[in-house]
Protein backbone atom coordinates (compact mmCIF):
# COMPACT_ATOMS: atom_id res chain seq x y z
CA UNK A 1 0.00 0.00 0.00
CA UNK A 2 3.08 2.10 -0.02
CA UNK A 3 1.81 4.22 -2.74
CA UNK A 4 -1.36 4.93 -1.36
CA UNK A 5 -0.37 5.61 1.94
CA UNK A 6 1.80 8.01 0.60
CA UNK A 7 -1.30 9.85 -1.27
CA UNK A 8 -2.79 10.44 1.76
CA UNK A 9 0.24 11.08 3.91
CA UNK A 10 0.81 14.11 1.54
CA UNK A 11 -0.74 15.94 4.28
CA UNK A 12 0.02 15.00 7.24
CA UNK A 13 1.23 16.85 10.22
CA UNK A 14 4.74 15.39 10.75
CA UNK A 15 5.88 16.37 6.96
CA UNK A 16 4.30 20.11 7.48
CA UNK A 17 6.04 20.48 10.45
CA UNK A 18 9.39 19.53 9.07
CA UNK A 19 8.90 21.71 6.36
CA UNK A 20 8.28 24.27 8.30
CA UNK A 21 11.22 24.10 10.54
CA UNK A 22 13.41 23.67 7.47
CA UNK A 23 12.23 27.52 6.56
CA UNK A 24 12.79 28.48 10.23
CA UNK A 25 16.37 27.19 10.44
CA UNK A 26 17.79 28.52 6.88
CA UNK A 27 15.79 31.15 6.06
CA UNK A 28 16.19 34.73 7.68
CA UNK A 29 20.31 33.43 8.02
CA UNK A 30 20.03 33.45 3.78
CA UNK A 31 17.80 37.25 4.10
CA UNK A 32 19.58 38.42 6.70
CA UNK A 33 23.27 38.27 5.31
CA UNK A 34 24.61 40.70 2.71
CA UNK A 35 25.26 39.24 -0.23
CA UNK A 36 29.34 39.37 0.00
CA UNK A 37 29.06 37.48 2.99
CA UNK A 38 26.74 35.01 1.14
CA UNK A 39 28.85 34.32 -1.85
CA UNK A 40 32.11 33.39 0.91
CA UNK A 41 30.09 30.65 1.61
CA UNK A 42 31.06 29.14 -1.15
CA UNK A 43 34.36 26.90 -2.71
CA UNK A 44 33.65 27.83 -6.13
CA UNK A 45 35.02 30.30 -8.37
CA UNK A 46 32.37 33.24 -8.71
CA UNK A 47 31.85 33.74 -12.59
CA UNK A 48 29.56 36.55 -14.31
CA UNK A 49 26.84 34.93 -15.86
CA UNK A 50 27.63 34.50 -19.35
CA UNK A 51 25.30 35.03 -22.30
CA UNK A 52 23.48 38.10 -23.51
CA UNK A 53 19.53 38.93 -24.19
CA UNK A 54 20.93 40.52 -27.73
CA UNK A 55 19.00 43.90 -29.05
CA UNK A 56 15.27 44.37 -28.29
CA UNK A 57 13.16 42.38 -30.15
CA UNK A 58 15.72 41.02 -32.55
CA UNK A 59 17.43 39.02 -29.80
CA UNK A 60 14.05 37.31 -28.39
CA UNK A 61 13.35 36.94 -32.19
CA UNK A 62 16.33 35.29 -32.85
CA UNK A 63 16.44 32.85 -30.24
CA UNK A 64 12.86 31.77 -30.42
CA UNK A 65 13.46 30.75 -34.11
CA UNK A 66 16.39 28.74 -32.98
CA UNK A 67 15.11 27.50 -29.93
CA UNK A 68 12.03 25.94 -32.63
CA UNK A 69 13.47 25.79 -35.88
CA UNK A 70 17.33 26.32 -36.70
CA UNK A 71 18.32 24.02 -33.75
CA UNK A 72 15.37 22.70 -31.87
CA UNK A 73 15.57 22.67 -28.11
CA UNK A 74 18.26 20.01 -27.13
CA UNK A 75 20.88 21.70 -29.91
CA UNK A 76 19.94 24.98 -28.97
CA UNK A 77 20.83 24.49 -25.10
CA UNK A 78 24.21 22.04 -25.55
CA UNK A 79 25.55 25.01 -28.43
CA UNK A 80 25.58 27.64 -26.17
CA UNK A 81 26.89 25.06 -22.89
CA UNK A 82 29.96 24.60 -25.41
CA UNK A 83 29.64 28.62 -26.61
CA UNK A 84 29.62 29.61 -22.94
CA UNK A 85 31.47 26.78 -21.02
CA UNK A 86 29.26 26.89 -18.38
CA UNK A 87 25.93 25.14 -17.80
CA UNK A 88 24.27 28.07 -16.15
CA UNK A 89 24.07 31.24 -18.61
CA UNK A 90 21.26 34.03 -20.03
CA UNK A 91 19.14 33.41 -22.68
CA UNK A 92 15.43 34.35 -23.94
CA UNK A 93 12.91 32.21 -23.98
CA UNK A 94 9.86 31.52 -26.05
CA UNK A 95 7.36 33.45 -26.80
CA UNK A 96 8.71 36.62 -26.55
CA UNK A 97 7.37 39.49 -28.90
CA UNK A 98 4.24 40.36 -28.80
CA UNK A 99 2.94 37.90 -26.00
CA UNK A 100 5.67 37.98 -23.23
CA UNK A 101 7.09 41.20 -21.82
CA UNK A 102 9.92 39.84 -20.66
CA UNK A 103 11.71 36.86 -22.31
CA UNK A 104 15.11 37.14 -20.50
CA UNK A 105 15.95 34.13 -18.44
CA UNK A 106 19.02 32.62 -16.63
CA UNK A 107 19.10 28.92 -17.38
CA UNK A 108 20.17 26.26 -14.99
CA UNK A 109 20.76 23.04 -16.84
CA UNK A 110 23.01 20.97 -14.69
CA UNK A 111 21.65 18.58 -11.83
CA UNK A 112 23.45 20.40 -9.09
CA UNK A 113 21.92 24.04 -9.88
CA UNK A 114 18.34 22.89 -10.88
CA UNK A 115 17.02 21.62 -7.35
CA UNK A 116 17.31 25.75 -6.66
CA UNK A 117 13.71 25.87 -9.14
CA UNK A 118 12.01 23.56 -6.07
CA UNK A 119 13.03 25.80 -3.54
CA UNK A 120 10.20 28.19 -2.13
CA UNK A 121 12.36 30.11 -0.06
CA UNK A 122 14.48 31.19 -2.69
CA UNK A 123 11.94 30.95 -5.83
CA UNK A 124 8.53 33.03 -6.38
CA UNK A 125 6.26 30.35 -8.96
CA UNK A 126 3.50 33.30 -9.21
CA UNK A 127 1.93 33.01 -12.74
CA UNK A 128 5.03 31.11 -14.22
CA UNK A 129 3.72 27.95 -14.69
CA UNK A 130 3.76 28.17 -18.14
CA UNK A 131 6.66 30.03 -18.49
CA UNK A 132 7.50 33.80 -19.47
CA UNK A 133 3.50 34.09 -20.44
CA UNK A 134 0.68 33.17 -18.46
CA UNK A 135 -2.72 32.24 -20.85
CA UNK A 136 -5.97 34.97 -20.06
CA UNK A 137 -7.78 33.88 -17.13
CA UNK A 138 -10.68 33.79 -19.68
CA UNK A 139 -9.94 30.21 -20.33
CA UNK A 140 -10.00 28.56 -16.79
CA UNK A 141 -13.08 30.73 -15.92
CA UNK A 142 -11.71 34.13 -14.80
CA UNK A 143 -9.22 32.20 -11.54
CA UNK A 144 -5.95 31.98 -10.98
CA UNK A 145 -5.82 28.44 -10.83
CA UNK A 146 -3.63 26.39 -8.78
CA UNK A 147 -0.91 25.73 -10.51
CA UNK A 148 0.00 29.47 -11.04
CA UNK A 149 -0.42 30.27 -7.02
CA UNK A 150 2.35 30.45 -4.96
CA UNK A 151 2.38 29.07 -1.74
CA UNK A 152 2.41 31.96 0.07
CA UNK A 153 -1.26 32.68 -1.60
CA UNK A 154 -3.75 31.61 0.78
CA UNK A 155 -5.55 29.81 -1.53
CA UNK A 156 -2.74 27.77 -2.71
CA UNK A 157 -2.84 25.86 0.82
CA UNK A 158 -6.70 25.55 0.23
CA UNK A 159 -6.85 24.31 -3.35
CA UNK A 160 -3.85 21.69 -3.11
CA UNK A 161 -5.58 20.57 0.45
CA UNK A 162 -8.79 19.67 -1.29
CA UNK A 163 -6.55 17.70 -4.32
CA UNK A 164 -5.15 15.72 -1.40
CA UNK A 165 -8.84 14.90 -0.38
CA UNK A 166 -9.73 14.06 -3.71
CA UNK A 167 -6.84 11.76 -4.28
CA UNK A 168 -6.70 9.95 -1.00
CA UNK A 169 -10.80 9.59 -0.67
CA UNK A 170 -11.14 7.61 -4.01
CA UNK A 171 -7.59 5.94 -3.77
CA UNK A 172 -9.56 2.54 -3.91
CA UNK A 173 -10.56 2.97 -7.21
CA UNK A 174 -7.58 3.45 -8.98
CA UNK A 175 -6.15 -0.16 -9.30
CA UNK A 176 -10.04 -1.32 -10.81
CA UNK A 177 -10.83 1.28 -13.28
CA UNK A 178 -7.35 1.37 -14.32
CA UNK A 179 -7.86 -2.31 -15.43
CA UNK A 180 -11.01 -1.82 -16.46
CA UNK A 181 -10.48 1.11 -18.89
CA UNK A 182 -6.73 -0.34 -20.14
CA UNK A 183 -8.26 -3.70 -20.53
CA UNK A 184 -10.49 -2.16 -23.06
CA UNK A 185 -7.73 0.22 -24.67
CA UNK A 186 -5.69 -3.09 -25.13
CA UNK A 187 -8.84 -4.65 -26.90
CA UNK A 188 -8.92 -2.01 -29.43
CA UNK A 189 -5.04 -2.36 -30.03
CA UNK A 190 -5.92 -6.31 -30.63
CA UNK A 191 -8.26 -5.51 -33.17
CA UNK A 192 -6.40 -2.81 -34.87
CA UNK A 193 -3.49 -5.02 -34.98
CA UNK A 194 -5.63 -7.74 -36.36
CA UNK A 195 -6.94 -5.61 -39.43
CA UNK A 196 -4.41 -3.25 -40.68
CA UNK A 197 -1.10 -4.84 -39.05
CA UNK A 198 -0.31 -1.60 -36.84
CA UNK A 199 -2.29 0.75 -34.28
CA UNK A 200 -2.03 4.18 -33.14
CA UNK A 201 -1.19 4.12 -29.38
CA UNK A 202 -2.18 7.80 -28.92
CA UNK A 203 -5.29 7.95 -29.78
CA UNK A 204 -6.40 5.01 -27.98
CA UNK A 205 -4.42 5.99 -24.39
CA UNK A 206 -6.01 9.45 -24.97
CA UNK A 207 -10.05 8.20 -24.47
CA UNK A 208 -8.67 5.41 -22.08
CA UNK A 209 -6.85 7.92 -20.15
CA UNK A 210 -9.92 10.77 -19.65
CA UNK A 211 -12.16 7.50 -19.20
CA UNK A 212 -9.52 6.38 -16.18
CA UNK A 213 -9.87 9.82 -14.44
CA UNK A 214 -13.40 10.20 -14.94
CA UNK A 215 -14.32 6.51 -13.26
CA UNK A 216 -11.60 6.62 -10.50
CA UNK A 217 -11.79 10.31 -9.55
CA UNK A 218 -15.68 11.30 -10.23
CA UNK A 219 -16.88 7.99 -10.18
CA UNK A 220 -18.85 8.76 -13.42
CA UNK A 221 -18.31 6.94 -17.05
CA UNK A 222 -17.88 9.57 -19.54
CA UNK A 223 -19.21 7.74 -22.39
CA UNK A 224 -22.71 7.28 -20.51
CA UNK A 225 -23.03 11.28 -20.43
CA UNK A 226 -23.80 14.35 -22.23
CA UNK A 227 -19.79 14.17 -22.99
CA UNK A 228 -19.67 11.40 -24.83
CA UNK A 229 -16.35 10.40 -26.24
CA UNK A 230 -15.87 14.09 -26.76
CA UNK A 231 -13.50 15.32 -24.09
CA UNK A 232 -10.03 14.36 -25.83
CA UNK A 233 -10.85 16.53 -28.79
CA UNK A 234 -12.29 18.96 -26.29
CA UNK A 235 -9.12 19.07 -23.80
CA UNK A 236 -6.83 18.86 -26.61
CA UNK A 237 -8.21 22.23 -28.38
CA UNK A 238 -8.49 23.74 -25.08
CA UNK A 239 -4.66 23.21 -24.45
CA UNK A 240 -3.66 24.31 -27.43
CA UNK A 241 -5.05 27.69 -26.34
CA UNK A 242 -2.94 27.59 -23.10
CA UNK A 243 -0.04 26.56 -24.52
CA UNK A 244 0.27 27.32 -27.78
CA UNK A 245 2.94 30.37 -27.21
CA UNK A 246 5.37 27.43 -26.05
CA UNK A 247 4.48 24.64 -28.91
CA UNK A 248 5.00 24.02 -32.51
CA UNK A 249 2.91 21.98 -34.87
CA UNK A 250 5.32 21.80 -37.30
CA UNK A 251 4.06 23.78 -40.01
CA UNK A 252 6.33 25.98 -42.81
CA UNK A 253 8.54 27.62 -40.03
CA UNK A 254 7.48 31.26 -40.99
CA UNK A 255 3.67 30.82 -40.59
CA UNK A 256 4.14 28.28 -37.74
CA UNK A 257 5.61 31.28 -35.74
CA UNK A 258 2.96 33.52 -37.12
CA UNK A 259 0.49 31.75 -36.07
CA UNK A 260 1.39 30.14 -32.71
CA UNK A 261 4.08 32.75 -31.34
CA UNK A 262 3.36 36.06 -31.92
CA UNK A 263 -0.47 36.96 -30.70
CA UNK A 264 -2.45 35.48 -28.05
CA UNK A 265 -5.40 33.24 -29.96
CA UNK A 266 -9.08 34.58 -28.58
CA UNK A 267 -10.09 32.59 -25.84
CA UNK A 268 -13.95 33.03 -27.00
CA UNK A 269 -13.02 30.47 -29.55
CA UNK A 270 -13.07 27.83 -27.23
CA UNK A 271 -15.77 28.82 -24.24
CA UNK A 272 -17.96 26.01 -25.42
CA UNK A 273 -16.05 23.77 -25.32
CA UNK A 274 -14.62 24.52 -22.22
CA UNK A 275 -18.41 25.22 -20.92
CA UNK A 276 -18.97 21.33 -21.73
CA UNK A 277 -16.43 20.10 -20.01
CA UNK A 278 -17.21 22.53 -16.88
CA UNK A 279 -20.51 21.39 -16.83
CA UNK A 280 -19.42 17.36 -16.81
CA UNK A 281 -17.00 18.34 -13.69
CA UNK A 282 -19.89 20.29 -11.94
CA UNK A 283 -22.73 17.20 -12.34
CA UNK A 284 -20.09 14.76 -11.06
CA UNK A 285 -17.93 16.69 -8.19
CA UNK A 286 -20.75 17.05 -5.90
CA UNK A 287 -18.78 15.15 -3.04
CA UNK A 288 -15.71 17.26 -3.45
CA UNK A 289 -17.47 20.52 -3.94
CA UNK A 290 -19.54 20.60 -0.62
CA UNK A 291 -15.63 19.54 0.97
CA UNK A 292 -14.09 23.12 -0.90
CA UNK A 293 -16.78 24.78 0.90
CA UNK A 294 -15.99 23.36 4.17
CA UNK A 295 -12.46 24.93 3.14
CA UNK A 296 -14.01 28.27 2.51
CA UNK A 297 -13.69 27.86 -1.28
CA UNK A 298 -16.65 28.66 -3.50
CA UNK A 299 -18.17 25.86 -5.67
CA UNK A 300 -17.36 27.65 -8.92
CA UNK A 301 -13.75 28.27 -8.28
CA UNK A 302 -13.31 24.71 -6.78
CA UNK A 303 -14.80 23.40 -9.98
CA UNK A 304 -12.75 25.22 -12.59
CA UNK A 305 -9.72 23.89 -10.32
CA UNK A 306 -10.89 20.71 -10.74
CA UNK A 307 -11.34 20.70 -14.37
CA UNK A 308 -8.05 22.10 -14.78
CA UNK A 309 -6.27 19.69 -12.39
CA UNK A 310 -7.99 16.69 -14.20
CA UNK A 311 -7.84 18.13 -18.18
CA UNK A 312 -4.59 19.63 -17.73
CA UNK A 313 -2.28 18.32 -15.16
CA UNK A 314 -3.27 14.62 -14.85
CA UNK A 315 -4.77 13.95 -18.99
CA UNK A 316 -2.03 16.21 -20.23
CA UNK A 317 0.65 14.59 -18.13
CA UNK A 318 -0.34 10.68 -19.06
CA UNK A 319 -1.35 11.69 -22.80
CA UNK A 320 2.88 12.73 -22.58
CA UNK A 321 4.24 9.66 -20.06
CA UNK A 322 2.14 6.68 -21.02
CA UNK A 323 3.05 6.72 -25.12
CA UNK A 324 7.35 8.02 -23.59
CA UNK A 325 7.27 5.11 -21.40
CA UNK A 326 6.27 2.34 -23.80
CA UNK A 327 8.87 3.89 -26.68
CA UNK A 328 11.36 3.30 -24.42
CA UNK A 329 10.61 -0.10 -22.59
CA UNK A 330 9.79 -0.99 -26.72
CA UNK A 331 12.77 0.62 -28.02
CA UNK A 332 14.87 -1.26 -24.74
CA UNK A 333 14.36 -5.12 -26.96
CA UNK A 334 12.97 -8.31 -25.91
CA UNK A 335 15.54 -9.56 -23.24
CA UNK A 336 14.01 -6.77 -21.15
CA UNK A 337 10.32 -7.93 -21.89
CA UNK A 338 11.21 -10.86 -20.89
CA UNK A 339 12.95 -9.96 -17.93
CA UNK A 340 9.82 -7.88 -17.01
CA UNK A 341 7.02 -10.33 -17.99
CA UNK A 342 8.78 -12.95 -15.56
CA UNK A 343 8.98 -10.86 -12.83
CA UNK A 344 5.52 -9.55 -12.62
CA UNK A 345 3.62 -12.68 -13.32
CA UNK A 346 5.63 -13.86 -10.37
CA UNK A 347 4.69 -11.78 -8.31
CA UNK A 348 0.63 -11.44 -9.40
CA UNK A 349 0.61 -14.78 -9.17
CA UNK A 350 2.22 -15.49 -5.98
CA UNK A 351 0.05 -17.58 -3.74
CA UNK A 352 -2.75 -16.54 -1.85
CA UNK A 353 -3.00 -12.76 -2.53
CA UNK A 354 -5.59 -12.38 -4.55
CA UNK A 355 -4.64 -15.22 -7.83
CA UNK A 356 -4.32 -12.44 -10.66
CA UNK A 357 -5.48 -9.60 -8.98
CA UNK A 358 -2.95 -6.53 -9.04
CA UNK A 359 -2.43 -5.22 -5.70
CA UNK A 360 -0.24 -2.25 -4.00
CA UNK A 361 1.92 -5.17 -2.27
CA UNK A 362 2.42 -7.11 -5.16
CA UNK A 363 3.91 -4.46 -7.06
CA UNK A 364 6.15 -3.58 -4.46
CA UNK A 365 8.10 -7.01 -5.08
CA UNK A 366 8.63 -5.93 -9.12
CA UNK A 367 12.04 -4.35 -8.40
CA UNK A 368 12.65 -3.88 -12.00
CA UNK A 369 9.29 -2.44 -13.08
CA UNK A 370 9.73 0.12 -10.86
CA UNK A 371 13.22 1.07 -11.67
CA UNK A 372 11.61 1.01 -15.25
CA UNK A 373 9.39 3.53 -14.59
CA UNK A 374 11.57 5.90 -12.98
CA UNK A 375 13.93 5.77 -15.60
CA UNK A 376 11.48 6.49 -18.32
CA UNK A 377 10.36 9.20 -16.19
CA UNK A 378 14.72 10.39 -15.73
CA UNK A 379 15.70 9.74 -19.51
CA UNK A 380 12.00 11.93 -20.72
CA UNK A 381 10.85 14.23 -17.92
CA UNK A 382 7.62 14.54 -19.22
CA UNK A 383 7.20 18.26 -18.39
CA UNK A 384 10.64 19.41 -19.33
CA UNK A 385 9.96 23.50 -18.18
CA UNK A 386 10.23 24.72 -14.66
CA UNK A 387 10.82 28.58 -13.87
CA UNK A 388 10.60 30.18 -10.71
CA UNK A 389 11.58 34.38 -10.02
CA UNK A 390 14.19 34.99 -7.35
CA UNK A 391 13.19 36.35 -4.26
CA UNK A 392 16.44 38.02 -3.13
CA UNK A 393 19.94 38.01 -4.45
CA UNK A 394 21.05 34.55 -4.14
CA UNK A 395 24.37 32.82 -4.96
CA UNK A 396 23.76 29.00 -7.53
CA UNK A 397 26.09 27.03 -8.02
CA UNK A 398 26.76 24.87 -10.62
CA UNK A 399 29.06 21.83 -10.53
CA UNK A 400 32.11 24.69 -11.53
CA UNK A 401 31.20 27.76 -10.10
CA UNK A 402 29.23 29.88 -8.38
CA UNK A 403 26.80 32.43 -10.52
CA UNK A 404 25.27 35.65 -8.50
CA UNK A 405 21.67 36.35 -9.71
CA UNK A 406 19.42 39.23 -8.64
CA UNK A 407 16.29 40.20 -7.04
CA UNK A 408 13.47 39.79 -9.28
CA UNK A 409 15.73 37.81 -11.89
CA UNK A 410 14.06 34.68 -13.96
CA UNK A 411 15.15 31.63 -13.41
CA UNK A 412 14.28 28.64 -15.98
CA UNK A 413 15.62 24.89 -16.26
CA UNK A 414 15.11 22.44 -19.04
CA UNK A 415 15.06 19.21 -17.00
CA UNK A 416 16.59 16.65 -19.55
CA UNK A 417 19.76 18.02 -19.36
CA UNK A 418 19.31 18.08 -15.51
CA UNK A 419 18.37 14.38 -15.12
CA UNK A 420 21.04 13.18 -18.16
CA UNK A 421 23.83 14.86 -15.52
CA UNK A 422 27.06 13.39 -16.52
CA UNK A 423 28.42 14.29 -13.34
CA UNK A 424 25.61 12.48 -11.82
CA UNK A 425 24.39 9.92 -13.90
CA UNK A 426 26.72 7.14 -15.60
CA UNK A 427 25.68 6.50 -18.95
CA UNK A 428 23.05 9.62 -18.82
CA UNK A 429 21.63 9.08 -22.49
CA UNK A 430 21.54 5.43 -22.04
CA UNK A 431 17.78 3.86 -21.33
CA UNK A 432 19.15 1.71 -18.08
CA UNK A 433 16.45 -0.39 -16.95
CA UNK A 434 17.80 -1.56 -13.90
CA UNK A 435 19.27 1.78 -12.87
CA UNK A 436 17.09 2.22 -9.80
CA UNK A 437 17.32 -1.32 -8.36
CA UNK A 438 18.74 -2.15 -5.05
CA UNK A 439 20.70 0.24 -2.01
CA UNK A 440 23.23 2.19 -4.36
CA UNK A 441 19.87 2.75 -7.40
CA UNK A 442 17.76 3.86 -4.90
CA UNK A 443 20.23 6.48 -3.91
CA UNK A 444 20.05 8.11 -7.30
CA UNK A 445 16.08 8.48 -6.84
CA UNK A 446 16.55 12.10 -5.35
CA UNK A 447 18.00 13.14 -8.54
CA UNK A 448 14.60 12.14 -10.53
CA UNK A 449 13.08 15.44 -10.59
CA UNK A 450 9.80 15.05 -12.83
CA UNK A 451 7.26 15.86 -10.34
CA UNK A 452 9.36 19.19 -9.86
CA UNK A 453 10.73 18.27 -6.98
CA UNK A 454 13.33 15.14 -5.89
CA UNK A 455 11.57 11.69 -6.19
CA UNK A 456 12.52 11.14 -2.43
CA UNK A 457 10.49 14.25 -1.30
CA UNK A 458 6.23 14.55 -0.88
CA UNK A 459 3.98 17.45 -2.21
CA UNK A 460 2.56 19.41 0.52
CA UNK A 461 0.44 22.32 0.89
CA UNK A 462 3.79 24.58 1.56
CA UNK A 463 5.91 23.89 -2.22
CA UNK A 464 5.06 23.90 -5.47
CA UNK A 465 5.79 19.74 -6.04
CA UNK A 466 3.36 18.31 -8.02
CA UNK A 467 0.26 17.25 -6.36
CA UNK A 468 0.07 14.06 -8.21
CA UNK A 469 3.10 12.63 -7.52
CA UNK A 470 2.05 9.19 -6.06
CA UNK A 471 -0.78 8.84 -8.10
CA UNK A 472 1.34 9.80 -11.35
CA UNK A 473 3.66 6.91 -10.21
CA UNK A 474 1.16 4.20 -9.24
CA UNK A 475 -0.69 4.57 -12.32
CA UNK A 476 2.65 4.28 -14.55
CA UNK A 477 3.24 0.92 -12.41
CA UNK A 478 0.29 -0.34 -13.47
CA UNK A 479 0.64 0.69 -17.10
CA UNK A 480 3.75 -1.46 -17.65
CA UNK A 481 2.35 -4.49 -14.93
CA UNK A 482 -1.34 -4.64 -16.82
CA UNK A 483 1.05 -4.46 -20.35
CA UNK A 484 2.79 -7.11 -19.56
CA UNK A 485 0.79 -9.93 -17.80
CA UNK A 486 -0.81 -9.42 -21.41
CA UNK A 487 1.55 -9.24 -23.68
CA UNK A 488 4.98 -10.86 -23.95
CA UNK A 489 6.59 -8.38 -26.05
CA UNK A 490 6.11 -5.40 -28.68
CA UNK A 491 7.48 -3.43 -31.35
CA UNK A 492 7.07 0.28 -32.06
CA UNK A 493 7.85 3.33 -34.78
CA UNK A 494 8.50 6.66 -33.32
CA UNK A 495 7.23 10.09 -34.45
CA UNK A 496 6.88 13.28 -33.05
CA UNK A 497 3.80 15.25 -31.55
CA UNK A 498 3.11 18.77 -30.02
CA UNK A 499 3.17 16.79 -27.05
CA UNK A 500 5.51 13.79 -26.65
CA UNK A 501 6.32 10.91 -28.78
CA UNK A 502 3.82 9.79 -31.12
CA UNK A 503 3.59 5.67 -31.00
CA UNK A 504 2.79 3.30 -33.68
CA UNK A 505 2.36 -0.08 -32.69
CA UNK A 506 3.88 -2.53 -35.48
CA UNK A 507 3.72 -5.90 -33.43
CA UNK A 508 2.39 -6.86 -30.19
CA UNK A 509 2.20 -10.89 -28.68
CA UNK A 510 0.11 -11.56 -26.77
CA UNK A 511 0.89 -13.71 -23.72
C1 LIG B 1 0.48 12.62 -15.29
C2 LIG B 1 1.60 13.20 -15.18
C3 LIG B 1 1.92 14.46 -14.45
C4 LIG B 1 3.05 15.18 -14.62
C5 LIG B 1 4.17 14.87 -15.57
C6 LIG B 1 2.99 16.30 -13.73
C7 LIG B 1 4.00 17.24 -13.57
C8 LIG B 1 3.92 18.36 -12.78
C9 LIG B 1 4.91 19.39 -12.68
C10 LIG B 1 6.26 19.40 -13.41
C11 LIG B 1 4.46 20.35 -11.85
C12 LIG B 1 5.16 21.64 -11.45
C13 LIG B 1 4.97 22.72 -12.44
C14 LIG B 1 5.72 23.98 -12.05
O1 LIG B 1 5.34 24.58 -11.03
O2 LIG B 1 6.65 24.34 -12.74
C15 LIG B 1 3.17 19.92 -11.41
C16 LIG B 1 2.39 20.63 -10.56
C17 LIG B 1 1.12 20.25 -10.24
N1 LIG B 1 0.50 19.06 -10.56
FE1 LIG B 1 1.24 17.57 -11.64
N2 LIG B 1 1.83 16.24 -13.03
C18 LIG B 1 1.14 15.13 -13.43
C19 LIG B 1 -0.06 14.68 -12.94
C20 LIG B 1 -0.80 15.33 -12.01
C21 LIG B 1 -1.98 14.80 -11.42
C22 LIG B 1 -2.55 13.39 -11.64
C23 LIG B 1 -2.47 15.75 -10.63
C24 LIG B 1 -3.72 15.59 -9.86
C25 LIG B 1 -4.06 16.06 -8.81
C26 LIG B 1 -1.56 16.89 -10.69
C27 LIG B 1 -1.70 18.09 -10.04
C28 LIG B 1 -0.75 19.08 -10.01
C29 LIG B 1 -0.94 20.33 -9.32
C30 LIG B 1 -2.19 20.77 -8.60
C31 LIG B 1 0.24 21.07 -9.45
C32 LIG B 1 0.55 22.43 -8.83
C33 LIG B 1 1.06 22.17 -7.44
C34 LIG B 1 1.13 23.39 -6.57
O3 LIG B 1 0.62 24.46 -6.96
O4 LIG B 1 1.65 23.31 -5.46
N3 LIG B 1 -0.54 16.58 -11.53
N4 LIG B 1 2.87 18.69 -11.97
Amino acid sequence: MAAVVAISSSCSLPLHSLHQQKHLTFRPITLSLPEKTVTQLTKLPIRKIPGDYGLPLIGPLKDRFDYFYNQGKNEFFKSRIQKYKSTIFRTNMPPGPFISNNPNVIVLLDGKSFPTLFDVSKVEKKDLFTGTFMPSTELTGGYRVLSYLDPSEPNHSKLKQLLFILLSSRRDHIIPKFHETYTELFETLDTEIAEKGKADLNSGNDQASFNFLAKSLYGVNPVETKLGKEAPTLIGKWVLFNLHPVLTLGLPKVLDDLILHTFRLPPGLVKKDYQKLYDFFYENSGMILNEAEKLGISRDEACHNLLFATCFNSFGGMKIIFPNMMKSIAKAGSDLHTRLRNEIRTAVNSAGNGGWKITMEKMEKMPLMKSVVYEALRIDPPIASQYGRAKHDLTIESHDAAFEVKKGEMLYGYQPFATKDPRIFTRPEEFVPDRFVGEEGEKLLKHVLWSNGPETENPTVENKQCAGKDFVVLVSRLLVTEFFLRYDTLDVDVGTSPLGAKITITSLKRA
